[in-house]
């Protein structure tokens, strides 16, 4: 953390999207906490995109470094933190390297994919006395807290269920099919990758951590099998230089931002950002279901879905004395991204398509046994994710204040939150129920470095 006189020394590593949060406010809001004095990435033009964007955008000037010299950059620029951003199957080693070599680790959502990894940085963590803090920026956002301060309030009585639905439209959830997360190895699957946020919300509003997991699902809409079972040719959709003829592809010519840093950058590494969803290659799934057993008698009740034509979720939880129930429209339909490269109608946005049948926007309502149903107040702050982002960085970069609903997630919370996906991707293979106690994720480990 920073003091009055010397800013704590910062290097982020992974320079592709999730980055740019962390980027922007080390140049800009929290400026006076931290240094930004490197960055790393396996891509030089993705790397100098940022440098480039540090030094005409906020007049910083960033070094960079290669990735596979960490620990001597650590070492010898004397860093104090570093900041990971990278595909999450490379997040152990970076973690692990980066705590030996004598630094501090944030690191984004999910800690890491497997148990293996996960073990290995808990035993770390414990050895070095080094800190780890994982990202859960869902915590902040106005609507979940609301949810937590509810069920912290005791409005509902002991939470005995819930039901959690959580759809991905065929805008954002078929993002996942087109980049490296397709091959399950590199993101442990959504089980891991998207629902590890789903998971971290469902232990913090219980302040309880799950025991027992069960799974089932599969590959059902994407990839090529499904395309071919359903008749979707490859000549009846576009290539990827006539994308506009396809709903489905991503056409990276549109988008300033993602043009100069994926496809102009393609040549130096191979990383294809609009992969076909209906190709081959995919390895995880796209419907999920999850019951887990929690510690204090809870159940979970959990389904993901990556193909829908709406995105948000909806949460029911069940107490003693009632039940809440959030539920939340991210985007009310899909529209064709563009015909001719051009967008279908300009004038109609996600939030003018609203209609009455679905509409964007949240509630929270709160009905209690033998009572009328009442609607609790979400209050939004200033600025990006009704105020989240900032309330989630001033925690990364001033330290956590006196929060009275534990937002800031340590080593423990990163490792219970991916551990119903670790659980629920062997039960997946076993199709059985499988405890969390018989996999080695290093909780004891992380525990006892935390006390
Ligand atoms: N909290 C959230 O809501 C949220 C949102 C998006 C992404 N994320 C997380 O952020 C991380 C990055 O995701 P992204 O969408 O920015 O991915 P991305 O593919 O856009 O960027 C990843 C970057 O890492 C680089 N890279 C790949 N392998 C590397 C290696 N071995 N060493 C160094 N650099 C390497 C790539 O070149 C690329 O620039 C992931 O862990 C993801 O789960 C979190």
């Amino acid at each position: 953390m920073s003091t009055e006189n010397a800013r704590t020394r910062y290097v982020v590593i992974g320079t592709g999207g999730r980055c740019t949060m962390y980027i922007t406010a080390l140049c800009t809001t929290h400026a006076d906490a931290g240094e930004l004095v490197a960055l790393a990435d396996i891509n030089p033009g993705r790397l100098e995109y940022y440098v480039n964007q540090a030094k005409t955008d906020y007049d910083v000037d960033v070094d960079t470094f290669d990735p596979a010299a960490l620990t001597e950059y650590i070492q010898t620029k004397n860093i104090d933190r570093v900041i990971i951003t990278t595909p999450d199957f490379t997040h152990a080693d970076y973690i692990v390297e980066s705590l030996k070599a004598g630094a501090d680790v944030v690191v984004e959502k999910p800690l890491t994919v497997n148990a293996e990894s996960s073990a290995r940085i808990a035993e770390t963590v414990k050895e070095t006395g080094k800190e780890v803090v994982v990202t859960f920026n869902y915590r902040y956002s106005p609507r979940n807290t609301a949810l937590k301060a509810a069920i912290q309030e005791g409005k509902i009585g002991e939470v005995t269920s819930i039901d959690f639905s959580w759809v991905l439209d065929t805008v954002h959830g078929a993002d996942y099919f087109r980049r490296w997360h397709r091959q399950k190895e590199n993101s442990g699957g959504l089980l891991i990758h998207k629902a590890s946020h789903h998971f971290d919300l469902v232990n913090w509003w219980l302040a309880d951590a799950p025991e027992r997991i069960y799974a089932s699902g599969g590959l059902k809409f994407y990839g090529a099998e499904n395309a071919a079972k359903r008749g979707i040719t490859p000549h009846l959709r576009g290539t990827r230089d006539d994308a506009e003829k396809d709903p489905f592809a991503l056409d990276m010519r549109t988008d300033e931002k993602i043009k100069k840093l994926y496809l102009d950058n393609e040549h130096h590494d191979g990383y294809l950002r609009d992969q076909d969803v209906f190709g081959p290659g995919i390895t995880m799934e796209d419907n999920l279901a999850i019951i887990a057993d929690y510690s204090r008698g809870a159940v979970l009740n959990y389904s993901l879905n990556a193909h829908a034509p709406w995105e948000g979720y909806q949460v029911a939880v069940n107490g003693t004395e009632g039940r809440l129930e959030l539920e939340v429209v991210e985007r009310a339909a899909v529209q064709p991204l563009t015909t001719g490269g051009v967008p279908v109608d300009p004038s109609i946005t996600d939030d003018a398509r609203s209609n009455q049948v679905r509409a964007k926007g949240e509630r929270l309502v709160l009905q209690r046994h033998w009572q009328e149903a009442e609607e609790i107040e979400i209050v939004e702050g200033e600025g990006s994710h009704g105020g989240g982002d900032k309330l989630l960085l001033d925690d990364i970069f001033y330290g956590p204040g006196n929060d009275p609903y534990k937002r800031p997630a340590g080593l423990v919370d990163g490792i219970h939150a991916i551990a119903v996906g670790i659980c629920g991707n062997k039960s997946l293979i076993s199709r059985g129920p499988v405890e969390v106690k018989n996999v080695d994720l290093g909780l004891s480990a992380a525990a006892e470095a935390a006390e």
